[in-house]
């Protein structure tokens, strides 16, 4: 038994990252377009109109990133490789310079003792592949694969881990059924084959991961939102559980071995044309841990996403609800078998407005955040979750998708005129949470 805020010996401490979101560089080295650059230059599809093409300009600072890295004493890295650098037509003749790009992140990371966590799919698709069907087509699965393997051949005996996919439902549903993402389509019925697509491209990615490199692990990143009904009315409760198939369910049931929600499949009119046999079989192959994403919980009504008054959230409207987190994690633990958890993203976008004389931020709401999260999570450990680590989101601020440049989820502040990076206050208490593995307890 450890006690309250402790951690077991050996769990990890990170930080999450993704390509398009810091890299920058859209044009160098024989990067192609990704769906990204496309959505972004559609007028309104960006908050503030900008884009990832500086961003936080990574690609051209990767040394000194790591080198930040260290000096919190991070023990590993998520980041993502980007699929129109590395393989810019989608399929066919890889980038090699793109791969460099990867191989002396990969080495930087290692010489500074810091495990690398690459995930393979974080969104930017290729413009190429978006041309030819995007994830609407199941060659895009295909394509997923053989790009999976020019990575793997080149990285795999570096990586003890890989991940798949970030978030496929964020990709569908964002990406094909509200178009607030790229490639920005509006269709319930987009949603459904865009969703099978994805999770076909994890199973057929986890093939050549196994059969490449078959000491490494195999994970998938999924995030989940636990929906709570704002009353016990049955028309709330359906809404509720309705939201909970699409966003919850919809994934981890078919890796679980089990099947899409067919209620909710059938409600909704999905013919399931996309699904052929055997792909479930594929898409439920065993990976060695789930990897999951917690930010917030939702609370839906007969009418929709209810906004409770009075709760705490963050700069984009997010409720703060740490609790949920704990939930999460005994739900995972009680109704799936997966062997081992890692919590790839969590934090918040917070106003960033105090300093100290020095002019660096003093946050004490994100610490506050992580805290309240870190201690749930603690707690779950305590009480059997296998929970095997913990990564921040984010490393540095960065290009938040639609919202653009304006919500800062950072440890370290990125001045996006100068580059210049600037350690916030949570990122030295993170440090001294890893130094210590052991969160402070409240009050
Ligand atoms: C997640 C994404 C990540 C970031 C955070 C805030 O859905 O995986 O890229 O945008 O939300």
């Amino acid at each position: 038994m450890t006690a309250a805020g402790e951690f077991p010996e050996g769990f990890r401490w990170g930080a999450a990252t993704s390509a398009y979101q810091i890299e920058g560089a859209v044009d160098s080295d024989g990067r192609s377009p990704s769906i990204w650059d496309t959505f972004c230059a559609r007028p309104g599809a960006i908050i503030d109109a900008s884009d990832g093409s500086t961003a936080c300009d990574h690609y051209h600072r990767s040394a000194g990133d790591v080198d930040l890295m260290a000096s919190m004493g991070l023990q590993a890295y998520r980041f993502s490789i980007s699929w129109p650098r590395v393989v810019p037509d989608g399929v066919g003749a890889a980038n090699p310079k793109g791969l460099d790009f990867y191989d002396r992140l990969v080495d930087h990371l290692l010489e500074a003792g810091i495990t690398p966590l690459p995930t393979l799919y974080h969104w930017d698709l290729p413009q190429a592949l978006d041309d030819r069907g995007g994830w609407l087509s199941r060659e895009t699965a295909l394509a997923f694969a053989d790009y999976t393997e020019v990575v793997v051949a080149r990285l795999g005996d570096r990586i003890d881990t890989w991940a798949t996919l970030n978030e496929p439902f964020v990709s569908a549903n964002h990406g094909y059924v509200t178009g607030e993402h790229a490639p920005g389509q509006r269709s319930r019925r987009a949603g459904f084959g865009a969703s099978h697509h994805l999770l076909l491209a994890h199973g057929f990615g986890l093939e050549r991961i196994r059969s490449l490199a078959p000491h490494s692990r195999a994970a998938i990143v999924l995030n989940f939102t636990p929906v709570d009904a704002v009353s016990d009315a049955p028309a709330d409760l359906d809404a509720a559980s309705r939201q909970d198939d699409l966003e919850n369910l919809w994934y981890i049931e078919p890796l679980a071995g089990r099947d899409y929600p067919s209620a909710t499949a059938d409600a909704l009119g999905w013919d399931r044309s996309e699904v052929h046999d055997g792909d479930l079989a594929l898409i439920s192959a065993p990976i060695d841990l789930l990897g999951l994403n917690y930010y917030t919980r939702a609370v839906v009504g007969a009418d929709g996403p209810v906004d409770l008054p009075h709760v705490p959230r963050n700069s984009m409207g997010w409720e703060i609800h740490p609790p949920s987190l704990g939930r999460l994690l005994r739900w995972l633990r009680d109704d799936y078998e997966f062997a081992s958890y890692l919590i790839c993203e969590n934090g918040a976008p917070l106003p960033d407005l105090q300093r100290d004389a020095t002019g660096s931020v003093i946050d004490a709401d994100r610490i506050g955040f992580l805290q309240d999260h870190l201690l749930e999570v603690a707690d779950a450990i305590a009480d059997g979750c296998p929970v095997e680590g913990y990564l921040v989101w984010s490393l540095l601020d960065n290009f938040e998708w639609a919202w653009g440049y304006g919500p800062t989820f950072g440890l370290v502040e990125v001045d996006f005129e100068s580059l210049e990076r600037r350690p916030k206050e949570s990122a030295r208490w993170y440090a001294d949470v890893i130094a210590q593995n052991k969160v402070p307890p409240t009050g």
